[in-house]
């Protein structure tokens, strides 16, 4: 039986054990560039034990930022920032992974500590966000943003696929599609924000018809023995829960048949009056059936930061793959602490020796 330290084997790719650091935008870029913040954020991520590290959302064009100080793989120089960082990660003992995105309605926003909120039409700093409708998020989200038209559509997915070439180069082995969270690929799935008419809305398979070809266009470049997964929201929570989730699962499957290996699965966040039941591990029992149904791998997060929780998940084979997030801001050796709250023995988790010697020397948990 696999449990949170058991290594975990995706197409050629092989994670020392089941925790991934989840993608967390850190708002410290300028042009959408790395800089020593990203590097040693990243780099303090992977010498803490997880096996997995995905970077945040790196945008596949400068209007699909989520604000103006994210990271972004449209161009050369990017890559190069970005290059440093894979290589740092898997230096340090972990699989090098970035989530590529577009923010779609929710783009040209103040970064969160700022207000979170659209930055004004007539401030320089901030851009005309596109969605598949001229419909606002609403809330503190309520620029309304353009409809695109079928060029902006295969402009965006040709974005997509050059962002995941670049992150090819840039030496990462492990990439996912940011398809979740209210950005762009989730409001095309959406009625909440797509009220299109022609071959990309309407019924599921048109509102699924985006993300459907983006998966394919990235699988057409990215290598088939290096994972490609997505991050996808599967329920909203609100009146529409068995419907929204029926089709998220049924897109899906598609997903897997045109080449996605897993899927994050996460929340939709397309409205703002959704009614999301926080408390730990909540989404673990809805990842748990994506995974069942579909029939191929899954992971998810949200509270899933108590070691117990996580190991159980991965016992009682709800997901296999558990990804933290604000566990890892307040101390990126997690993995540690997890290993000694569970008493695991196995070397399948390694602190660089500058660490581990220590701490062995002086813990109950040791090496075998
Ligand atoms: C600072 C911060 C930035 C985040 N940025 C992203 C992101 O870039 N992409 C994404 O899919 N989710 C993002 N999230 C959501 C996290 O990946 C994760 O799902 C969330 O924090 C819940 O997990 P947790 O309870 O372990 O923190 C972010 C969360 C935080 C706290």
């Amino acid at each position: 039986m696999a449990d949170l330290f058991s290594s975990f084997k995706l197409k050629d790719i092989t994670l020392k054990n089941r925790i991934a650091v989840a993608p967390m935008c850190q708002y410290q870029a300028t042009d959408g560039l790395t800089n020593e913040w990203h590097q040693v954020h990243y780099t303090s991520l992977a010498r803490g034990g997880a096996g997995l590290v995905v970077v945040e959302a790196t945008a596949v064009s400068p209007e699909g930022r989520i604000t103006p100080k994210c990271l972004g793989l449209w161009n050369d120089e990017q890559a190069q920032g970005l290059a440093k960082i894979a290589s740092a990660i898997k230096n340090a003992g972990a699989v090098a992974g970035i989530q590529i995105g577009h923010a779609g309605r929710k783009a040209s926003a103040h970064i969160p500590w700022e207000g979170d909120d659209h930055i004004a039409h007539d401030d320089p700093q901030g851009w005309q966000p596109i969605s598949p409708s001229a419909t606002a998020f609403g809330a503190n989200l309520s620029t309304i943003p353009t409809a695109m038209t079928i060029e902006d559509i295969e402009r965006v997915q040709a974005d997509f696929v050059t962002a995941a070439q670049r992150a090819l180069a840039a030496g990462f082995e492990w990439l996912e599609l940011h398809f979740a969270h209210g950005y762009l690929a989730q409001s095309f799935f959406s009625t909440y924000a797509n009220q299109r008419t022609d071959e990309y809305g309407g019924n599921a398979e048109g509102r699924g018809r985006f993300l459907l070809e983006t998966v394919a266009a990235v699988r057409a470049v990215w290598p088939q023995h290096l994972p490609l997964t997505a991050r996808f929201g599967v329920i909203e929570f609100d009146h529409k829960d068995e419907e929204i989730l029926c089709e998220s699962i049924d897109l899906v499957k598609q997903f897997k048949q045109a080449g996605l290996d897993m899927l994050n699965v996460s929340i939709c966040f397309s409205t703002p009056t959704a009614n999301i039941p926080w408390s730990p591990a909540f989404l673990a029992p809805i990842a748990a059936r994506v995974r069942q149904e579909v029939g191929f791998p899954v992971a998810t997060s949200w509270g899933m930061d108590n070691p117990v929780h996580a190991n159980s998940a991965i016992e009682d084979e709800q997901m296999d793959l558990v990804m933290i997030g604000k566990a890892f801001l307040a101390n990126p050796h997690w993995p540690y602490q997890a290993a000694q709250t569970l008493k695991i023995t196995r070397p399948s988790w390694v602190l660089p020796a500058p660490y581990a010697h220590w701490l062995e020397r002086y813990s109950t948990v040791k090496a075998d």
